[in-house]
């Protein structure tokens, strides 16, 4: 038999400052979608992923939390890993870069690369993105901001070394001109030559000397070696490089390094010069893929709008998610997260497409034949045909389209033959040929294509939605038969037998009522903004004053002028009378007082206070907060409250004898 062919693929490291959200989650989702799919065609694949733990920005994310640095990211790393886990992410290896072996390497590679005098000592002053960990000179930071995230940037002055980076740059540039396919999209390959090859590339400062967190310069005490250079090696420690070098050999080069677009420059500048200059081939191809944003613009902790996939998970199953992502998007392009956009399409795609065909499939096995696979008789219709040669056709569509990372578009080829089966349906009626004797066998055949159907479908769904073939093939009675749900087994149609027996079970993806998911969603996100509020990370911010720092940065928000302050409308209200809302645990409706109006209030306060707690008091509310719908409710305004160290939500009332309606100030 002849080898495999192997595929290496990667996902950036991520950063443990924080836990992950979406975003994060859609490039690794994506990354085991491709690894999944070159399995089941038939290649040797190695997926790693893992954790970028040194750096500044660890370090003071670590002081900020009160916890040593190893701590600090050992908790994070493991909520990761739990992460990946739900997502059904099939990694072959997590590095973390904390790791003996991570560490070892690195410094072989230091070592090295300063005997063969790619790095030299000298002085560093300029410009420091922490968040970014990023060097900027004056010209490119301009305004004191960086430009990539925007933050400000901090002056840094400090002892370094240095790697020769223009020693390179024309054996990169010449590189990039040699094979189109190395940056992709392309726009972004254009993007790194202009702005950073054609105009000079500056030495790169390699060594830190102001923090200790991260891996000592072997022979140089009281330097770590710059994270950016600890980190992108991470794709060939991963492998054994200067260990044992068996995987290095069989995987390297990378066939496919997915990034999102703000991280290009390390990977397509700085990481091919450190390759070029260990003598390691270059990486088959960076992909640079597009931000997941909301409707009001980027995602991050410090606008508090994250959308947590663990969440989304629990409520709606890792493969609704996955799908969601992976076909609502095409990939390379931003594309906007919304909670609506995710809940139509569980209900179109994956309620009315696939989960109506199987379950119009096998409801029409049992009652036309007993659940009992009928034997086909001969193609006696166009839509036979149409049927076969559309599935046969679709693995090989697929396919061309993933080796271009167009995940949408492979989703929408399959999509395609979904609709064509539920067309099929509609086209045949089986419901009037069960009422003709004569047309027994025919309808025999109707429901033997749409079981070949639908196991093609299954076999090709598994790459995007992992756990949703198992539970089609238990429904089609053929879970414990390998021959029919391999690649190969797409190769011929007519494969299914007679005779197996289908059995209804449960509904793939029961239909959503969206209003009612869009308020829970929105009183989950509620709750989340408040647990986030808490007063213990309150007081870990003002230990934190040192200005530009990163997790500063992150928790507080950026000042406002007391024109700002005037556009908030506060006012003690009165809360008249209180209710939990019907059919929901956590809201409840208040009708609360402002002296002149009365206003309805929903809140996610069930949990933490009784109605009778809350009837009678009076508290700070925003007057002016564009009225919400929480479950079909009209919230009129918004209850201040804070969240105790406990958790417990404590609404912020006020002293005294102050009138409903009163204005803060
Ligand atoms: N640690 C570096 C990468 C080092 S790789 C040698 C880093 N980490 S990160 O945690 O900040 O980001 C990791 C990845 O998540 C990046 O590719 C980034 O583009 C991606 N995303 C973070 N937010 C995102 C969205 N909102 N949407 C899509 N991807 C996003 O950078």
């Amino acid at each position: 038999m002849p080898a495999k062919k192997t595929f290496y693929i990667t996902t950036p490291i991520y950063y443990p400052s924080d836990k992950l959200h979406i975003g994060h989650s859609y490039t690794t989702i994506a990354a085991d979608a491709m690894a999944r799919f070159k399995r089941l065609t038939g290649h040797e694949v190695w997926f790693l992923t893992g954790t970028d733990e040194h750096g500044q920005k660890i370090q003071r994310s670590a002081e900020a939390a009160g916890k040593s640095p190893q701590l600090f990211v050992d908790e994070i790393v493991a909520w990761i890993k739990e992460l990946w886990s739900v997502l059904d992410i099939s990694y072959d290896d997590f590095i973390r870069t904390s790791e003996k072996r991570h560490r070892e390497a690195v410094q072989k590679i230091f070592n090295k690369l300063y005997e063969q005098g790619d790095i030299y000592r000298g002085r560093y002053e300029g410009w420091y993105c922490t968040p970014c960990e990023a060097f900027w000179t004056a010209r490119q930071a301009e305004e004191g901001n960086c430009p990539d995230c925007g933050r400000p940037v901090e002056l840094v002055a400090e002892e370094g070394y240095f790697f020769r980076m223009s020693k390179y740059a024309d054996r990169l540039l010449q590189h990039m001109e040699a094979n189109p396919d190395f940056i992709q999209p392309v726009s972004r390959k254009n993007e790194m030559i202009n702005n950073f090859l054609r105009p000079g590339l500056e030495d790169l400062c390699v060594s830190r000397t102001t923090f200790n967190w991260g891996i000592p310069v072997p022979f140089a005490p009281g330097h770590v070696i710059y994270v950016w250079l600890d980190a992108l090696s991470n794709y060939i420690t991963a492998l054994g490089y200067g260990r044992d070098e068996t995987l290095l050999k069989k995987f390297w080069p990378a066939d496919i390094q997915l990034i999102g677009k703000e991280i290009v420059r390390f990977h397509t500048i700085y990481w091919p010069i450190f390759l070029m200059a260990l003598g390691l081939p270059l990486p088959r191809q960076v992909f640079g893929h597009g931000w997941l944003i909301l409707k009001e613009g980027k995602m991050s902790k410090s606008r508090g709008n994250v959308v947590d996939p663990m969440v989304l998970v629990e409520r709606y199953g890792s493969d609704s998610v996955r799908y969601f992502l992976l076909r609502e998007i095409p990939f390379g392009a931003d594309g906007v997260f919304s909670n609506e956009a995710m809940l139509q399409r569980f209900n179109t795609d994956l309620a009315n497409d696939l989960g109506n065909l199987l379950s119009r499939t096998v409801t029409m096995l049992e009652r036309y034949f007993g659940g009992i696979i009928p034997s086909p008789g001969p193609e006696a219709h166009p839509s036979d045909r149409d049927l076969r040669e559309l599935a046969l056709e679709t693995p090989e569509r697929m396919v061309e389209l993933m080796d271009k990372l167009q995940f949408s578009g492979a989703l929408e080829a399959l999509w395609t033959l979904v609709k064509r089966s539920n067309k099929y349906i509609d086209e045949n009626t089986p419901w009037t040929l069960a009422k003709e004797e004569g047309k027994r066998q025919r309808l025999g055949t109707v429901l033997y294509n749409l079981c070949e159907s639908l196991r093609f479908i299954s076999v090709l769904i598994s790459p995007y939605m992992p756990r949703t073939p198992r539970r089609i093939w238990s429904q089609l009675g053929i879970g414990d038969m390998p021959e029919l749900q391999s690649w190969e087994s797409l190769s011929h149609w007519g494969l299914f037998r007679a005779g197996l027996r289908a059995c209804r079970t449960e509904d793939l993806f029961p239909r959503l009522n969206i209003e009612e998911e869009l308020s829970s969603l929105l009183g989950e996100e509620e709750e989340q903004k408040k647990k986030e509020q808490a007063p213990a990370s309150a007081g870990r911010e003002q230990k934190n004053t040192a200005p530009g720092e990163g997790k500063l940065q992150e928790l507080q928000k950026e000042e406002i002028s007391l024109d700002d302050f005037a556009r908030l409308d506060i006012r003690v209200g009165e809360i008249i009378a209180v209710e939990l809302v019907p059919g929901t645990d956590k809201l409840l409706k208040m009708v609360v007082s402002l002296g002149t109006e009365q206003r309805q209030v929903v809140a996610g306060l069930a949990k933490h206070y009784t109605p009778a707690e809350l009837r009678g008091k009076k508290a700070l509310f925003l007057a002016n907060l564009k009225p919400a719908k929480l479950r079909g409710l009209l919230s009129e305004g918004m209850i201040l409250a804070a969240t105790d160290a406990s958790g417990k939500v404590v609404i912020t009332t006020v002293d005294g004898d102050v009138a409903a309606g009163s204005r803060i100030s």
